[in-house]
Order: C-alpha cells, then sequence, then structure tokens
C-alpha cells in the first residue's frame, strides 16, 4: 500500500477504489498522499507589518542583522552555507531551513523542539543569543520610534507597537511564503520528472518518511548524514553549539562532538535517539542548496546517491533505508521528480502584496563584510 502511486487529481478515484478494495486503511493513514498544499486565510495589512520587520535589522541587537540575513530570499528563504551563520561573534552550528510552506509546519527546528506555533519560533529566534540577541523589550521601544511602524501597527489592528504583536505579525507574513507554480502542482511535470515521481513512490519508497503536501511525515529518523565537523573546528561555531546543548540538558555537553538531533527531546539513556533529525520538506529545493540539518550534502545528485548507498553509517540507522540499485537514468528521474516540487523564486517584489511602504530592509548582499 506504502508503493501505490498517489497523483492528487485521481485522489478521490483512487480513494474510493482503495475503500472498496482493501480491507486495510490503517495503513493508508500512516502514508498521507502527496499532493498541493491547501490555501491560508491572509490578514494583508499584518502580513505587510509582518514583512517589513522581517528584513528590518533593528529587530537585533546590535542592529546588524534581520530575519533575511540568514533566511535570503534568493536561496529560497534559507542560506547557501552549509552551517548558518550567526549572530555577529557567533556562528550556527545546523543550516537555515527554508521558510517557504513554513507555516503547513507543526513541529519546527531541525531536532523539532518547538511544536506550538510560530509566535514562539518568532520569539526565539529574536531573543536566542547566537540568532538575534534582542532583549524584546527594547525592541518594542525601538519600534516605537519609528512613525512608521506607528503607522502599520495601528493599520493592522494591532494599537501601539509590542512584542506580542511582533510575534503575531512575523508569522502573518511567513504565510504569504508558500509554493508556486510547481510543476507537480500544475500538471506540468516532464516525461523524466513522472518517471521520477513513480520512482519516488514506488521502487525508492521515499514516500515512507516524505509524504503529504509537504512531502514530510513530521516526524524524525536518523538517516546517517555524515557530521559536519566544522562545528568543532571553528570556535565560534562551537561556542554556540555548547550553549545550545547545555541549555538543553544534553550530558556531557563539553566533549560532545556530534549534533544530538532529536535526543533532545527524548534522552534516552542509551543514545539509541541520538542523530534523528525530522524529515525536512522537500518543496522548494531547487534554491535551498546545500542539504541537511548541517548542509553535508551539496546537490540533489549527491542526495540520491546518499539514498541510492542505503544513506550514511550510523548504529542507529532507520532500517527503512536500503541500497536502491537505481541505473543512472532512474537517478536523473529522481532528481527530475524532486526539481519538480520547485515553483518561481519568491523574491520580495514579486509578493502578491501591493507595497504600501516602500521596503528600507533588503537583505545587505554580505553582512558580515559590511560590518568589519
Ligand atoms: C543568524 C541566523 C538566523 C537568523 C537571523 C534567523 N534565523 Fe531562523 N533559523 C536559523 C537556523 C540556523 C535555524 C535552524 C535551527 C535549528 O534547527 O536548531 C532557523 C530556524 C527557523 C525556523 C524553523 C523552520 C523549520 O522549518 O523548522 C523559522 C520559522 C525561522 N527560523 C524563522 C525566523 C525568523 C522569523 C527570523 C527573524 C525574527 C529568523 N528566523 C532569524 C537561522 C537564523
Ligand atoms: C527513513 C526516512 C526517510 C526516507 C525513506 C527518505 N528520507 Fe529523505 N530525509 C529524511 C530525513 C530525516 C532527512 C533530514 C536528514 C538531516 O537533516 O540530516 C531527509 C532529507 C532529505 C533531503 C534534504 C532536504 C533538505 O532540505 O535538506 C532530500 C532532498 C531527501 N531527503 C530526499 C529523499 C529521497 C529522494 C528519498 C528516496 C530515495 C528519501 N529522501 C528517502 C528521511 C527519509
Amino acid at each position: 500500500m506504502r508503493k501505490r502511486i498517489k497523483q492528487h487529481r485521481l485522489l478521490t478515484i483512487s480513494m474510493s477504489l482503495a475503500v472498496a478494495l482493501t480491507a486495510n486503511l490503517d495503513v493508508m493513514a500512516e502514508t498521507p498522499d502527496i499532493g498541493p498544499l491547501p490555501p491560508l486565510k491572509i490578514n494583508q495589512a499584518k502580513a505587510e507589518l509582518g514583512k517589513r520587520l522581517f528584513f528590518d535589522t533593528r529587530l537585533s541587537g546590535d542592529s546588524a542583522i534581520s530575519c533575511a540575513s540568514c533566511h535570503d530570499p534568493k536561496y529560497g528563504f534559507s542560506t547557501n552555507k552549509a552551517l548558518s551563520d550567526g549572530y555577529p561573534g557567533n556562528k550556527h552550528f545546523r543550516n537555515a531551513p527554508t521558510l517557504i510552506n513554513t507555516s503547513h509546519k507543526k513541529v519546527w527546528m531541525h531536532d523539532g523542539r518547538i511544536g506550538t506555533n510560530l509566535n514562539d519560533v518568532t520569539r526565539g529566534m529574536i531573543t536566542e543569543d547566537y540568532i538575534m540577541n534582542m532583549d524584546m523589550r527594547i525592541m518594542q521601544e525601538r519600534l516605537k520610534q519609528d512613525a512608521v511602524y506607528l503607522d502599520m501597527f495601528e493599520k493592522a489592528g494591532y494599537g501601539e507597537p509590542s512584542n506580542g504583536k511582533v510575534r503575531k505579525a512575523i508569522p502573518e507574513y511567513l504565510k504569504t511564503l508558500t509554493s508556486r507554480g510547481a510543476p507537480f502542482d500544475t500538471g506540468t511535470m516532464s516525461e523524466s520528472a513522472k518517471r521520477g515521481m513513480a520512482l519516488f513512490t514506488g521502487k525508492a519508497n521515499c514516500t515512507a518518511c516524505h509524504n503529504g503536501p509537504l512531502f514530510s511525515d513530521g516526524s524524525s529518523h536518523n538517516t546517517g548524514v555524515p557530521e559536519n565537523f566544522d562545528i568543532f573546528r571553528d570556535p565560534f561555531r562551537h561556542q554556540a553549539f555548547i550553549a545550545y546543548n547545555m541549555f538543553m540538558g544534553n550530558e556531557n555537553y563539553m566533549n560532545l562532538k556530534r549534533d544530538p538531533g532529536t535526543h533532545v527531546q527524548t534522552h534516552k539513556a542509551d543514545g539509541s535517539d541520538m542523530g534523528k533529525f525530522m524529515t525536512p520538506t522537500l518543496r522548494e529545493l531547487k534554491y535551498t542548496a546545500p542539504y541537511m540539518h548541517n548542509g553535508m550534502l551539496q546537490t540533489l545528485e549527491d542526495v540520491v546517491e546518499f539514498y541510492n548507498n542505503g544513506g550514511g553509517t550510523d548504529s542507529n540507522k532507520d532500517t527503512l533505508l536500503k541500497p536502491l540499485h537505481l541505473i543512472d537514468s532512474e537517478k536523473q528521474e529522481l532528481v527530475a521528480f524532486l526539481l519538480a516540487l520547485s515553483g518561481e523564486l519568491l523574491t520580495t517584489e514579486k509578493h502578491v502584496w501591493t507595497d504600501a511602504y516602500p521596503n528600507e530592509y533588503e537583505p545587505i548582499e554580505d553582512w558580515r563584510n559590511v560590518r568589519n
């Protein structure tokens, strides 16, 4: 049943056929169909405010960086660096994920440690000392000194600028960042991509973990991605890594030489949960290289090769991963299918929002150099 080819156009027909022909409906529920994302209801005034905040460097402690410094529209609102930058004086120890379609998620971060809502993720990003290192009380005062913000908060129905409203407005903007025009959604996939889809849902069994409209089961697995040792070589990254592990209550954090992943949630004494990471969405991969939680795989060809070898080497590796024995043309078809899950590049200009306010806070090309 897992291997059933699932095309959303045929969803209704195949569902009723499945109901008629199979007794085992539980298995179906395990692997939700791949298909288009549902539309979201958006409040335009709130989203416009959220957009201005997203690109505003005044939201970081020393006004050096904005959300867009690490979630850059050019790279599908992610970074093209294996490991993300951090607040000046720090660097991060993980790849910055895409924010496109993030509103559709239920659990956030590579280790799934935030399972409430995007307001909480936004607070974490602003206040975390190795991310934006901002005291939200200072942020609130800064915003109150800007006449444009006073106007925008008022128009959004929020009254005066406040921390709580910032944490609402930014997620409203994030809702506008959704896939647009992906060949998979528009029914314009090439023949090669269609064959890739048959492999994806069939022989290669990618849908075991990458399923539903986001192509993610919202769960975590150990795929054996190799460690990125830049975390431990670079003291700027290592200090952020230590701070994070100390805060998350990870054992032996001073000597830890691997990213524990979802161990932060389960803390199994035998360590069998070490190195599990959340299954990411496969939408918009065209823009978001390099891949995996630590950017260790450079291209989609590398990713397909990785899975063709049955994943990496790890004693906790998921038993679903087995060598696939794909021939070269099949590997190319799988890549073609993955690329068909990407739509047009979302630039700030192309947003459907009619900008009532000019955007003075375009991302700076390389903000690290600007500061030095
Ligand atoms: C200094 C770099 C940096 C800045 C600035 C930054 N982020 Fe992030 N962001 C990251 C990294 C790295 C992660 C992944 C962290 C992890 O998994 O532990 C992340 C994760 C996220 C996620 C979770 C995505 C997912 O799919 O799980 C969201 C949402 C997010 N950031 C939004 C924001 C917003 C909104 C801002 C501005 C208020 C912001 N970020 C500022 C680096 C940054
Ligand atoms: C056992 C579950 C599982 C299976 C099966 C699986 N994946 Fe994954 N996939 C994951 C997890 C977990 C990650 C994240 C790993 C990490 O961050 O270290 C991932 C990451 C990826 C990424 C990187 C995405 C990004 O934004 O970094 C791609 C691409 C991908 N998988 C494609 C595939 C393809 C193609 C197949 C089938 C050949 C497949 N996966 C099979 C669980 C799985």
